[in-house]
């Protein structure tokens, strides 16, 4: 069963596209294939690498959106939702072939109008396409905008990689002062550290201005080519689509060659050079454990000078990117707008909850109800549920078991929840507009009218934090 579905997974899998040609062609008629009986099972099973995330995980996901949105807004960016789907043609014109997620991730199609659009597989490029499409260029600078959401790429599913992933992205135009380089590092070590996450490692390198890049590319492949024959058959073809990739590939063949290689670091122009050391003193300030990686080249196209990946490692020794990001001064220009400096990074959200698990993190913990609601006879139960929003509207948050028809049932899930205070609503008061108020902690109760049991319920609730904190004369 299993196999059967990953090969229809393969089957059903978009080519990653090569060449884009944004063609207009004439709407189809789509016609959908209903499966056959013995594949029926599979309309109930999520596609590989795509998964639930069920309601028994979300407070862990909670404590991490709500961690996110609190950094974002104490450092002052500005939360913003781009598409899930754009046009194809704007991720290749950022993240550019000769990149993984180009040549073998991204999902692309056509749509029925002969559009050829993609997920996103990141959020930058969408954020910078909006930054232009919104003439944000003219706001005061420099202009901070987080989002936060899935992204999607064909990659090959396991333990902490995902087909649909969630990131964290945070983004800043109009600056390239390396302040802010080490400001967008401080944020992304205040998110980790305020989840509680350790062993966190910060690698950092600088890979220059987009010309010193080129010297440096024809450089590293001037020294790959005299030993070609050494290096896998991806970094082969990297060489002439991608070469700095080959810093990074797995196999120990390649490593062993390209750790003798030519550096970045070492093809830097003076800016450059200059900006990288200004971002290291920022960084030695802040005390930010980082170490600088030479090999350090990230697997999207538009870096320029800063990048950076955030690293956390299990007790075996095994190594995880959390998140990474970096400069990309020349991308704004590259789509269409005005030259504008950028620096941005984004965080994988589903390795930060895995993460934190492992690190026995404890998860969000939502207030609990004080008070609960019992009701008995059909005219209580229709009466309960005015009840029950004349607490909320006042901030009281009330549980109930509306479902259940024995008094005693009721009481006993009140009793279960810890309620502070029980709201009875039986037959006689429901006629006499009236409610019983019980003080479950201790024991005594009153009847009241509708017009007072907010205030008798806020007594009760005042008295039991008074009980809990008491003044100290
Ligand atoms: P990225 O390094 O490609 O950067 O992705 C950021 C993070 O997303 C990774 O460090 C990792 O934690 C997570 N991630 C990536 N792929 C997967 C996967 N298949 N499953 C689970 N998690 C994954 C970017 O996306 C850039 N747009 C970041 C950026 C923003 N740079 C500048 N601004």
């Amino acid at each position: 069963m299993a196999q059967k579905q990953t090969n229809k997974a393969k089957k059903e899998a978009p080519k990653p596209v090569k060449k884009v040609a944004v063609q207009k062609a004439a709407p189809k008629k789509v016609s959908v294939d209903v499966p056959a009986v013995s594949e029926k099972e599979l309309l109930l099973q999520s596609l590989r690498g795509m998964r639930d995330i069920l309601p028994d995980e979300q407070p862990y996901w909670e404590r991490v959106r709500r961690s996110l949105s609190n950094a974002a807004q104490e450092y002052g960016f500005q939360r913003i939702d781009v598409p899930t789907v754009e046009y194809l043609h704007l991720f290749v014109r950022s993240i550019k072939e000769g990149t993984d997620i180009i040549d073998k991730e991204i999902y692309s199609f056509e749509t029925r109008g002969g559009d050829r659009v993609a997920l996103r597989p990141e959020f930058s490029a969408g954020v910078a396409r909006a930054y232009i499409q919104h003439g944000m260029s003219v706001l005061p600078k420099p202009i901070r905008l987080f989002s936060m959401g899935p992204v999607f790429r064909y990659d090959r599913p396991q333990e902490g990689r995902y087909r649909e992933l969630w990131q964290g992205n945070f983004e800043i135009f109009g600056e390239d002062d390396p302040i802010l380089d080490a400001q967008v590092l401080q944020l992304a070590y205040r998110v980790v550290q305020e989840l509680g996450l350790k062993n966190i490692e910060f690698q950092v390198n600088s890979i220059g201005s987009t010309e010193s890049r080129k010297r440096y590319e024809k450089a590293l492949v001037r020294f790959l080519e005299s030993q070609k024959q050494k290096l896998c058959q991806n970094c082969r073809e990297r060489l002439s689509t991608n070469p700095m990739r080959t810093l990074d590939c797995k196999e120990d063949k390649c490593a062993q060659l390209t750790a003798t290689a030519p550096q970045a670091i070492d093809f830097l122009d003076d800016e450059s050079r200059a900006h990288f050391k200004s971002l290291l003193e920022y960084l030695d300030e802040l005390e930010i454990p980082y170490s600088i990686n030479t090999r350090l080249v990230r697997g999207l196209d538009y870096y320029t000078r800063t990048v950076f990946e955030i690293w956390s490692s299990d007790r075996e020794g095994k190594k995880y990117a959390l998140g990474g990001g970096g400069r990309y001064d020349g991308l704004i220009r590259e789509l269409g707008g005005e030259s504008t400096p950028a620096i941005g990074f984004g965080l994988g959200l589903d390795r930060i909850v895995l993460e934190m698990k492992r690190n026995q993190v404890r998860p969000y913990e939502a207030a609990k109800p004080r008070v609960f609601i019992a009701q008995l006879g059909d005219l209580a139960k229709k009466k309960s549920l005015r009840l029950f929003s004349d607490l909320e509207k006042h901030g009281i948050l009330a549980a109930e078991s509306f479902g259940r028809g024995s008094l005693k049932a009721q009481l006993r899930v009140a009793n279960r929840l810890g309620s502070e205070v029980t709201v009875i609503l039986g037959q006689k008061e429901a006629l006499d507009g009236t409610a019983i108020v019980k003080d479950m902690v201790s024991g005594t109760q009153e009847t009241v009218t509708r017009e007072k049991l907010v205030d008798a319920v806020k007594k009760i609730l005042k008295s039991n934090v008074a009980l809990a904190h008491p003044k100290k004369s």
